[in-house]
């Protein structure tokens, strides 16, 4: 009976939605065969200029709903403004070959639909096509259609804008402004005439200012463009053939950012002659997402966080790709081909690949300028410059200068440079001579160098020459200031996947609900247990019983003071950690103080513990009372039975520690309030004040090595000195000099 009421509702409920569906179908075939002139709608005024061309200019009211029909026009109609209005729709062949229509104008109407074949066979000189201020913007597929009229489309503030496929037929320039949600189908700008394309190519050209597209589809820019300018915009992604035209004069990118450019959105079919990213933050460029051929390539002061293989890989006359930051730039990133010059300079890249710039030496092009100068590399694999041997003997301009690798400067330096370098080569001086690697602060101090970087080749110079000592003394030499003010966050970025945060929220919800779950369930049963009697001492050592409550009666024993603090078998750091918790809270202080008091009797004094002697004990214990901060202990001589428990907690919470940890080799939760993190910075001020007195002594330094792991100790048996990186300072250099003293 229930399950055939079910279906017979939900049979209805389907049937109703058809309806519901198909009433406006039903409603508008109906309209389309009633003609109304256009002169006659409500709110609309005809009025001739020069006796036989018509101006329709229309004034609708909010809630007005107007449809044009085939022949509501005449076809002599100059202009149609329109301004106002809920709902205005062009249906099929309203403007059918008006001879010389020019201007369309639509401003503050809510809703403005141009349906299918809407304006058909259109032959004047122009078309100016205006939407201002709406909510919602459609124009359908071939809604100009067979045009020989070039439409110059002007949309602005609209919320919504729905392009459908080639909706314009013969497209003069678009702009697009102020659109936060503008729909772009497949093939929105494929054209049916092109126009001539003249001598200086395509002519068409469009700008989308402050939109968001959701996504540029397949096939969105199908035909020929002379310029695509996309400022201040977002896009979330370009997909597979978005750029498909065959040529598109310019592609500029300002200040938009790009969640996803997937491969081949710039197809292999196309050419670009100026592709240009300014200001763009990019998070992904698949592999092979640009393989259009380009004359002039920049990417200029911009993030792109993780650049695929191949991503750009294609033929390229020029690139310039600089001040960007980029996050991965996986090995094979761009591949340019048939290059005249390629500028790489200012770039910080956080993790570089192997063979990041692919830059194939082609014999039959000229190789004019290579330059790659001033980047800083952060992670940097073996074989990343693996592309600049080559270079050497093929490029007539090649600079290679003021780099600096985030790389810990070791006396084998030369070597590490040889990998990166692909091992191609026997001199790897060029590299050295001109790049930057870090010192740790004791060198830094020791040249007087704020910024802990210096040149390669200085670096092995100061110190290993074959001198026994390094000689202090402030480096005069080139040095670098990295731009520390971009240090990037790219890899922050990279991992705040919405899907990642949705689902470590959805984690943190569902682990929240079901502790919330377990906490309540575990007050209840002890609620339920302590109603039965079952945990005294659960509820002694949880909660003060100040007044017992009267249905608690006969279940509990009354307690007297001596027994109200019911001793726990064994010690335990939740027993501790509690203790300390009830010492602090006023309320508890007294109860909290007494089981330590008996606890100490019972587990410290006597035990083996008693084996510390006495005065030690107390002086650790005032030594304690000197670091407490009680919040009531303001007066510096606090009764010492006050603050005691603290002293007696801590040496139990110790003597917890101790036990713990030769039993489970290693350090319980409890320790780690005494551990000492400063402790490292204390001794490396020692540290620099023994060893920067006026000299370094070197055996020292290389004694230290030899005790110290590390990955740059790649130094040994080719030279007699050698040198490894100090353990650092965790602050950074300039509070070292408000440290101690100067040298
Ligand atoms: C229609 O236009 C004419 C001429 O411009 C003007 O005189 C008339 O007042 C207008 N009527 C309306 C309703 O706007
Ligand atoms: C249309 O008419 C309104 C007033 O009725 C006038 O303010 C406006 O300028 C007219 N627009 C055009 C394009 O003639
Ligand atoms: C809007 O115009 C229509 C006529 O097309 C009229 O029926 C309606 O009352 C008007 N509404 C207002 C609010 O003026
Ligand atoms: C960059 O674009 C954003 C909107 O995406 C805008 O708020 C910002 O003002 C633009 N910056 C510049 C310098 O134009
Ligand atoms: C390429 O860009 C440079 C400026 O970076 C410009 O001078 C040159 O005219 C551009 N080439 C073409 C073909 O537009
Ligand atoms: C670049 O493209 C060519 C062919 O178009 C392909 O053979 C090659 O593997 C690509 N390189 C990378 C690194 O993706
Ligand atoms: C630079 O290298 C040091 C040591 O290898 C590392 O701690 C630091 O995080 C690196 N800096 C960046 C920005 O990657
Ligand atoms: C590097 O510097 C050394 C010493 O200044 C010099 O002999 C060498 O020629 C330089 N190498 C290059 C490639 O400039
Ligand atoms: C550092 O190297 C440059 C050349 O690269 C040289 O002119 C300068 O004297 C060197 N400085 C020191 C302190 O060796």
């Amino acid at each position: 009976m229930g399950v055939q009421w079910y279906f017979s509702l939900i049979i209805w409920l389907i049937i109703g939605v058809f309806v519901i569906k198909s009433v406006p179908a039903v409603v508008e075939e109906g309209v389309t065969g009633s003609t109304i002139d256009a002169c006659r709608i409500h709110g609309c005024n005809c009025s001739d200029a020069a006796k036989t061309w018509n101006i329709i200019n229309c004034t609708f009211n909010s809630t007005q709903v107007v449809e044009f029909t085939p022949g509501s026009i005449p076809s002599r109609t100059l202009e149609i403004s329109i301004s106002g209005g809920s709902e205005v729709t062009l249906q099929p062949y309203s403007l059918n070959s008006p001879i010389g229509f020019q201007f369309l104008r639509v401003d503050g109407t809510r809703r403005f639909i141009i349906r299918k074949n809407a304006l058909l066979d259109l032959s004047s000189a122009s078309l100016a096509f205006q939407v201002l201020n709406c909510d919602r913007l459609v124009v359908e597929t071939h809604a100009f259609k067979n045009m020989q009229t070039p439409i110059s489309v002007d949309v602005s503030r609209c919320s919504y804008v729905s392009i459908q496929s080639s909706a314009f037929s013969r497209l003069q320039d678009g702009k697009f402004r102020n659109i936060p949600y503008l729909d772009l189908a497949e093939d929105a700008f494929l054209f049916e005439n092109q126009g001539i394309i003249g001598r200086h190519g395509p002519v068409s050209s469009l700008s989308f200012h402050n939109v968001i597209l959701p996504k540029i589809p397949t096939d969105t820019f199908h035909s020929s463009l002379a310029e695509i300018s996309i400022k201040n915009s977002e896009i979330r992604e370009i997909h597979t053939d978005a750029f498909k035209a065959s040529q598109i004069s310019a592609i500029l990118f300002i200040n938009t950012s790009i969640h996803k450019i997937q491969s081949r959105a710039f197809s292999d079919r196309t050419l670009l002659i100026n592709f240009k990213f300014t200001k763009c933050k990019i998070h992904l460029m698949e592999m092979g997402s640009v393989m259009a051929s380009m004359t002039n390539l920049t990417v200029e002061h911009s993030k792109l966080t993780e650049i695929q293989t191949g991503a750009i890989n294609s033929t390229v006359a020029k690139a310039v790709i600089t001040d960007n930051e980029i996050g991965i730039f996986h090995s094979h990133g761009f591949v340019l081909n048939n290059w005249n010059r390629i500028n790489m300079d200012n770039n910080i890249i956080k993790r570089a690949g192997s063979f990041f710039l692919d830059v194939p030496y082609n014999p039959e092009i000229q190789h004019f300028e290579f330059t790659f100068i001033g980047n800083e590399i952060y992670r940097v694999e073996s074989n990343a410059l693996s592309f600049m041997p080559d270079l050497h003997y093929t490029v007539l301009n090649l600079k290679f200068d003021n780099n600096f690798f985030n790389q810990t400067c070791h006396c084998d330096i030369g070597k590490w440079v040889l990998e990166l370098l692909g091992n191609q080569m026997q001199d790897a001086s060029f590299v050295l001579n001109t790049s930057f690697c870090t010192i740790n602060a004791l060198l830094a101090r020791c040249f007087e160098l704020q910024e802990g970087l210096i040149n390669m080749h200085n670096f092995t110079q100061l110190v290993c020459g074959a001198e026994d000592s390094i000689k202090c003394e402030p480096y005069s030499g080139e040095t670098k200031i990295l731009d520390t003010t971009t240090i990037i966050d790219t890899e922050d970025t990279m991992n705040s996947n919405s899907n990642l945060i949705l689902g470590l929220v959805l984690g943190a919800v569902v682990v929240i609900a079901i502790s919330g779950t377990i906490v309540i369930l575990l007050i209840r049963g002890g609620l339920w247990l302590k109603r039965k009697g079952y945990c005294m001492r659960f509820r002694n050592l949880h909660y003060r019983n100040e007044h017992p409550t009267s249905d608690e009666e006969g279940t509990i024993v009354p307690i007297e003071s001596r027994d109200k603090l019911d001793v726990p078998e064994e010690l335990t750091p939740e027993i501790l950690q509690r203790l300390r918790e009830q010492l602090e809270d006023p309320a508890t202080h007294d109860d909290a103080r007494e089981m330590i008091e008996r606890l100490y009797e019972l587990f410290i004094t006597g035990e083996s513990y008693a084996n510390n002697n006495k005065q030690d004990e107390e002086a650790h214990l005032y030594e304690e009372l000197g670091n407490l901060q009680l919040p009531t202990a303001t007066e510096h001589e606090k009764r010492l039975s006050e603050t005691e428990p603290f002293g007696f907690l801590r040496m139990m919470e110790e003597k917890y520690n101790t036990t713990a940890l030769a039993i489970l080799g290693n350090k319980p939760a409890l320790a780690e309030e005494y551990s000492e993190p400063t402790d490292a910075a204390v001794h490396l001020y020692s540290e620099l004040q023994n060893k920067t007195d006026d000299v370094i002594d070197l055996d020292d330094g290389k004694d230290s090595l030899k005790s110290f792991p590390s990955s740059t100790q790649r130094s040994n048996n080719s030279r007699n000195i050698v040198f490894r990186p100090l353990p650092e300072k965790p602050r950074s250099i300039f509070e070292c000099e408000a440290g101690p003293s100067k040298i």
